[in-house]
């Protein structure tokens, strides 16, 4: 069967196009907006299925190119619009601002572009928005089609709205914005220059490749007192006002005439680019700007033939990235979400953490230590070059401490001192970025960068030390039981143990009060034990022995102290609080089981021995999971106790206090996979994906081609409801957890190492991956439905003793038998 009829069933919303690699929307009201993104490389833009969102370069926050009105009403107001006026009909290329429906809408989001096809009074458009490879702009074709038989004119007009370049102060300090908006209109091309006079080297511009009839760059003029964008009043009246802005708020609108004989096509370019330039050559004379940079970007993208070959470039390079990994197993739908989907989301997360979204307003957070680190187990297959500089820009960001910041500013590459630091799990998650990228591309020379801490060149570090000290900061704050000290908060950031607050108006996150040498984390404990293990490891891979030995001691420490301290009788404990008592224990009222910390210590290994490990899962498995994945915590906190903080204070099944927060669902998969129970991993797994919630869109609300954040618990009013979705660790965690640990293909220092835990009753499956300078044909057979167990190898036909492909005696293609066969 091939991938595209599988599951073409077609959902009152849409389908999956897998051939095109494409979502395809068939509605522009969507239960909520569903977005795409746009951008690889800096410049990003998120555009949703009635082409709304925003643009910016490199920084949400400091550099916003375009204006988005987050919590207004209608949603999803502000976006890249083109109007259409013909005859007395007035539609939107996009399907909507306009309210107007056009009589046929469609919205493709592929890999970094969206297109969306229009009909109305027998004129189709297609719109195309992507950013170039490389390309510090967004290019928006548009192709016009007369498809009726009658001559056509068409007043077009594009309308996107400026922001004033630091999206937190566009949105509140509107006695100075209001006055300082400039731009500038010079052959058709309109420039926003505000703050150019001063400190800003920058600019942006809006172009087209025709001659207009007009312009429009106030946005009063545009659309007229007290109307929205539904129905400007240039477009109403057919003609550009011509309109300069001076303060208030500056757009860019071109107005073109477009005549269409029977059948004709015309293809229109338009360019959205941003431009730097050099200090003393800002200006061409007195007040006016430096267009050069801005000339040759548009020149770039002069004829639809430039344009077409962007748009190639970009198709090849996403398919040369998914071609890293392919998987071919009796289950489409997991081919679906792993070979497509999963990866081009993990792509996203890597890109901007959790900072711009629909749900994330791009002001509020940079990249997180904790976020970023994960982010990379999704990627390192993919781009492991930009992995590595992503893991030494955090490894900088680290103080000496070993301690670390809780974000930086991807502008700066500066920790962030407002949010500070003291998240006590953020040291180790450098471990396993930094080991899991040396497993996958074999470069031990990451290890010798030079990196300074908190930004300070003055002592400069290898990369090594830096995990040497991510490391030595576990153990130098341990408390009262030997077990970590969880700090502001360890993975869970509303687990706040140290807070006590009662103060409406200030952060959790934040605020500490009191000495915090009491409160301890099961969960750090576990990661602790689990990525200890990976840096005893590595220790020895470097020759490091004495090291290693050290370090295998303090891991041993700890794994007793979990089990002195941390076995609650059926499940993992979560924490002791800051009087020293039980979170997370049969003992407690409510929170008696938390998620965290029974995958973190199975993870590690705690417990597989002596039944322990199966007998936490077992308690996940009954008093957490439900049909919509698995809930952080049972009971449900009912009211808000300054003693637990954040998680207390959200209403019951939602967000951490017992909502499906599907980030840590993998963990429980890995950890089932683990202990051979495939078929129990892989139900986890398609209980959270997407690819498998095609029949409850409504219900589950976000895009269906991409995991969310959270999805509303048991006790909620509305489980199965899902929000925040895109920027989520969920995206990296289940992919790793469903290739390496559930199809068992995994990156070790001396190769890939084979061990599957699938649904005993799969035959086979099949993974094409290429893994440092070979390609391997993996097949994976399953002739005795066991699932799980040993495997016998074949390499190119010849038997092979062990599981372990091992990487230095290969380079080209290969074709390698995995069998399973009894342990
Ligand atoms: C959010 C944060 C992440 C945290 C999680 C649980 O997803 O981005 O850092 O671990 O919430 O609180
Ligand atoms: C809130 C959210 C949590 C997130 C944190 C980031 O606490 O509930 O998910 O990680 O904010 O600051």
């Amino acid at each position: 069967m091939s991938e595209s009829t599988i599951d073409a069933h077609t959902t009152e919303f849409g389908y999956f196009d897998d051939q095109q690699k494409e979502y395809v929307i068939t509605t522009p009201f969507t239960p909520t907006p569903w977005i795409n993104y746009l951008g690889n490389d800096g410049f990003y833009g998120l555009i949703s299925n009635t082409a709304g969102g925003y643009s910016f370069y490199q920084d949400p926050k400091f550099r916003r190119l375009t204006r988005y009105r987050y919590n207004s009403v209608p949603v999803d107001t502000s976006g890249r619009y083109f109007y259409l006026k013909c005859d007395d009909h007035i539609w939107s290329a996009s399907g909507r601002p306009v309210q107007q429906q056009p009589e046929k809408y469609e919205c493709r989001h592929g890999m970094g572009y969206s297109r969306f096809l229009v009909s109305h009074q027998e004129i189709d458009s297609e719109l195309t928005c992507f950013v170039p490879l490389g390309e510090k702009a967004e290019v928006h074709r548009l192709i016009l089609k007369n498809s009726g038989e009658r001559h056509r004119k068409i007043s077009l007009f594009s309308y996107i709205e400026w922001c004033l370049w630091n999206a937190e102060d566009d949105g509140s300090n509107f006695q100075r914005n209001l006055s300082t908006g400039e731009v500038e209109v010079e052959d058709g091309v309109i420039y926003h220059k505000t703050e150019f006079r001063e400190r800003r080297n920058h600019y942006a511009f809006y172009s087209v490749n025709q001659p207009i009839s007009g312009f429009d760059t106030d946005r009063e003029c545009f659309l007229g007192p007290y109307r929205g964008v539904e129905n400007p009043v240039s477009v109403e009246q057919g003609k550009a006002t011509n309109s300069h802005a001076h303060g208030w708020s500056p757009i860019a609108s071109h107005h073109l005439e477009v005549e269409l004989a029977p059948g004709e096509e015309r293809t229109l370019v338009f360019v959205l680019g941003y431009c730097e330039v050099a200090k003393e050559n800002k200006w061409q004379s007195p007040g006016i700007i430096n267009k050069a940079p801005a000339r040759e970007m548009i020149n770039r993208y002069k004829s639809q033939y430039d344009v077409q070959k962007a748009l190639t470039a970009l198709a090849t390079h996403w398919d040369t990235l998914l071609g890293n990994f392919r998987l071919n197993s009796p289950d489409p739908k997991l081919n679906r979400s792993l070979n497509i989907w999963n990866q081009y989301q993990n792509m996203v997360t890597f890109n901007l953490s959790r900072s711009a979204s629909f749900y994330e307003s791009g002001i509020g957070r940079g990249m997180g230590f904790r976020d970023s680190n994960q982010d990379t187990i999704g990627f390192a297959h993919m781009v492991p070059e930009k992995v590595r500089e992503r893991i030494l820009d955090l490894s900088a960001t680290q103080k000496s401490d070993g301690s670390a910041y809780h974000q930086y500013q991807p502008l700066t590459k500066k920790g962030n001192a407002n949010i500070g630091g003291n998240f006590n799990d953020d040291p180790m998650w450098m471990v396993l970025s930094t080991v899991n990228y040396i497993k996958e591309t074999g470069d031990f020379s990451i290890l010798d960068e030079k990196v300074g801490f908190d930004g300070d060149v003055s002592e400069e570090p290898n990369h090594f030390e830096h995990l040497r000290r991510a490391f030595e900061h576990v153990v130098n704050n341990l408390g009262p039981h030997g077990l970590p000290l969880i700090g502001r908060a360890d993975w869970n950031d509303c687990l706040n143990l140290n807070c006590f607050s009662e103060d409406p108006n200030e952060s959790y996150q934040t605020t500490q009060r009191g000495k915090s040498d009491v409160a301890e984390s099961l969960m750090i404990a576990g990661q602790f034990v689990l990525y200890g293990q990976d840096f005893v490891q590595l220790c020895i891979q470097l020759g490091k022995r004495d090291l290693a030995h050290n370090a295998q001691q303090q891991v041993d420490k700890m794994r007793e102290a979990v089990l002195a301290h941390g076995w609650d009788g059926q499940w993992f404990l979560r924490a002791y609080n800051a009087k020293g008592e039980k979170i997370g224990s049969h003992e407690n009222k409510e929170g008696k089981i938390f998620i965290e910390s029974q995958g973190f210590c199975v993870m590690a290994g705690i417990g597989i021995k002596d039944g322990k490990a199966r007998q936490a899962l077992d308690s996940v498995e009954q008093r957490l999971a439900t049909p919509h994945g698995i809930m952080l915590n049972q009971p449900a906190f009912s009211t808000y106790d300054k003693h637990l903080g954040e998680i207390s204070s959200y209403p019951p099944g939602y967000k951490e206090n017992a909502g499906i927060f599907c980030h840590n669902n993998p963990w429980i998969m890995v950890a089932e996979a683990m202990l051979g129970r495939g078929e129990k991993a892989l139900e986890y797994f398609a209980s959270i994906s997407p690819a498998y919630l095609q029949h409850m869109q409504q219900q589950h609300k976000t895009e269906p081609y991409v995991y969310s954040q959270m999805i509303a618990g048991n006790d909620a009013a509305t489980p199965g409801q899902a929000k925040n979705s895109w920027l989520t660790g969920t995206a990296a965690w289940c992919y790793y957890a469903a290739t390496q640990y559930i199809l068992g293909i995994k990156p070790d220092y001396a190769g890939l190492i084979i061990t599957p835990s699938i649904p005993a009753h799969w035959p086979s499956f099949v993974v094409s991956r290429r893994f440092r300078k070979a390609h391997y044909c993996i097949e994976v057979n399953n002739p005795y439905g066991l699932g799980a167990g040993k495997v016998q190898l074949e390499i190119d036909g010849k038997a092979v003793a062990g599981n372990l492909i091992d990487y230095a005696q290969f380079s080209g293609e290969h074709h390698i038998t995995a069998t399973i066969v009894q342990s």
